[in-house]
């Protein structure tokens, strides 16, 4: 027997939420949105793509990498003829856990979330289970027990903050006076890259950390902070590790308007490979990006669609993921999706 969606049970669908799919603003349009009537019994057979009805809880647009996870989000959604429900948190953990409400209220199919931070996620998370939604992990970890989410898909971030410090080790032989900038304080990525770039710190006595402050993932806060520590330390700095490609960014101007040379005084590895690293990467004033792959569209509603069919799905979707150096970037450059 065809097992049929909550959006064909209930015939409300597309008429309906229109206006929250195009994603204006945070939480665009579900607010205005009436629940929906609990369906009494779901017949098992396969629900299609067309037939599926998905809440996606984005985290906001702090990055190039996260406009582009949302691009990735979004277009894969209309290419397969998903309803998608997308609400941007604007970095906040309390708006993720409205939108996550909301979802329930709509009863959706299928629920997707980045969770902003690790932490504080289990009553919310309960809430959907119990209301027989299952949950999908997106890009980040949160820090809850495993029967709270089906799976999750995204990087190894430890890995990433591994390789960081392999190929910086390798750029300054082995000796440098670093400083770092750190993401989103209690998220799983800068968790994660913070304690894999250690891991491998331990092995080399001469790479020492001098500074190690948050910039929040963001360009902005990446230059502010830099100019700070700069302030402080000066030319003592001899290497930037940045979480993330926007703050290396910010970082990048910081140091020239310093009067450094990003790039050669200053040895600069940072995360993700967007466009603009490539960028600096040809320019001379970065040296190394790791890879973090955002184009988790299509990866996400085949697994969406696994788990509404009641298929078995790993609990752990990694992300296929590279390392470049600048020698390469100018080849690479122009296939960059991001
Ligand atoms: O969770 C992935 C991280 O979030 C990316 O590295 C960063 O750019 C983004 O904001």
């Amino acid at each position: 027997m065809r097992r049929v969606s909550r959006r064909r049970l209930l015939g409300l669908g597309v008429a309906l939420v229109g206006g929250a799919a195009a994603g204006c603003g945070p939480l665009a349009g579900l607010d205005r949105l009436p629940p929906r009537a609990a369906p009494t019994a779901v017949p098992s057979g396969t629900v299609g793509y067309q037939d599926l009805v998905v809440g996606f809880a984005q985290i906001g647009a702090e990055s190039a990498w996260r406009v582009a996870n949302t691009v990735s989000m979004k277009e894969t959604a209309d290419a397969l003829g998903v309803e998608l429900k997308f609400a941007d948190g604007q970095q906040r953990q309390d708006n993720q856990i409205r939108a996550l409400r909301q979802f329930i209220a709509m009863q959706v199919d299928v629920i997707g979330i980045s969770p902003v931070v690790e932490s504080g996620w289990d009553d919310v998370f309960r809430e959907v289970k119990d209301a027989g939604i299952p949950l999908v992990l997106v890009d980040r970890r949160a820090d809850v027990p495993d029967d709270l989410y089906a799976s999750y898909l995204g990087s190894d971030f430890r890995e990433e903050g591994r390789n960081a410090a392999r190929v910086m080790a390798g750029l300054v032989h082995g000796r440098a006076s670093i400083v770092e900038l750190v993401g989103t304080l209690g998220s799983a990525p800068a968790n994660d890259r913070y304690a894999g770039f250690r891991e491998i710190l331990d092995g080399y006595p001469d790479l020492r950390i001098i500074a190690s402050e948050s910039g929040d993932f963001t360009r902005a806060k990446g230059r502010e902070v830099m100019a700070s520590v700069l302030r402080n330390f000066g030319r003592q700095i001899t290497a930037l590790y940045a979480h993330n490609d926007d703050m290396a960014m910010g970082a990048i101007q910081a140091i020239q308007e310093y009067g450094l040379r990003p790039g050669t005084d200053v040895t600069i590895v940072s995360v993700d490979g967007i466009h603009d690293a490539f960028q600096a990467m040809v320019d001379g004033t970065l040296n190394a990006t790791v890879e973090c792959n955002p184009l988790l569209g299509p990866q996400f509603y085949e697994l969406a669609l696994k788990v509404v069919n009641g298929r078995s799905v790993p609990k752990w979707v990694p992300s296929k993921e590279s390392v470049f150096l600048a020698d390469a970037a100018q080849q690479i450059l122009p296939t960059r999706k991001y």
